[in-house]
C-alpha cells in the first residue's frame, strides 16, 4: 500500500511537470480564453481579428503596441486620426471602458465595458493577436 502512494505521488509530480510548459501557450492561459470568448459576444460584430479584414471597425490584429488610427486600409474618423495615442493596455482599458471620453467624436458606438476584469481579459486576448 505504501509502495502505491508512492507510485501515485511520482505520478502526480510527472503530471505537474508535463503541465507547466503547455501553461505558457496563450490556449492555456484561462485570462486569454475568457478573453477570445468575451470578445466574440462583443467585439466580433464589428472588429475581425486576422489582418487586413476590416468590417465596421478596423482588424484589431496587431493593435497592440500600434499607433490609433493607423491600421491596414481603414477609413478612421479624424478623431482617431489626431488621437496620438498609442494601444498600449493602459490606452486600450481606457478606451474601452468609456470610448467618447477617451476619444472624444470618434466612431466607434460602443457603450462601454465596465467591469474591469472583463477588460482586462479581452486585453490579453487582443495581445495574442499578431
Ligand atoms: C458597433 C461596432 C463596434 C463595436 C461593438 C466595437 N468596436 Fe472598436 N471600433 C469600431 C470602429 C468603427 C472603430 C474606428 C473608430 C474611429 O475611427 O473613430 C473602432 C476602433 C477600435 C480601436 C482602435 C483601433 C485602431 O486601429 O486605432 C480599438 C482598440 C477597438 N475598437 C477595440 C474594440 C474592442 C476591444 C471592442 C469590444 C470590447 C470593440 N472595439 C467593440 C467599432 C466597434
Amino acid at each position: 500500500m505504501r509502495r502505491m502512494i508512492n507510485v501515485m505521488a511520482a505520478l502526480t509530480i510527472l503530471a505537474g511537470a508535463n503541465a507547466a510548459p503547455a501553461s505558457a501557450w496563450a490556449q492555456d492561459n484561462p485570462q486569454v480564453a475568457e478573453g477570445s470568448k468575451l470578445y466574440k459576444r462583443v467585439c466580433f460584430a464589428c472588429h475581425a481579428s486576422e489582418a487586413g479584414q476590416n468590417k465596421i471597425g478596423p482588424s484589431l490584429f496587431g493593435v497592440a503596441g500600434r499607433k490609433a488610427g493607423t491600421g491596414p486600409g481603414f477609413s478612421y474618423s479624424q478623431a482617431m486620426k489626431d488621437a496620438n495615442v498609442t494601444w498600449n493596455d493602459e490606452a486600450i482599458d481606457q478606451y474601452i471602458t468609456d470610448p467618447k471620453k477617451f476619444v472624444p467624436g470618434n466612431k466607434m458606438v460602443y457603450a462601454g465595458l465596465k467591469k474591469e476584469d472583463e477588460r482586462k481579459e479581452i486585453i490579453a486576448y487582443l495581445k495574442t493577436l499578431h
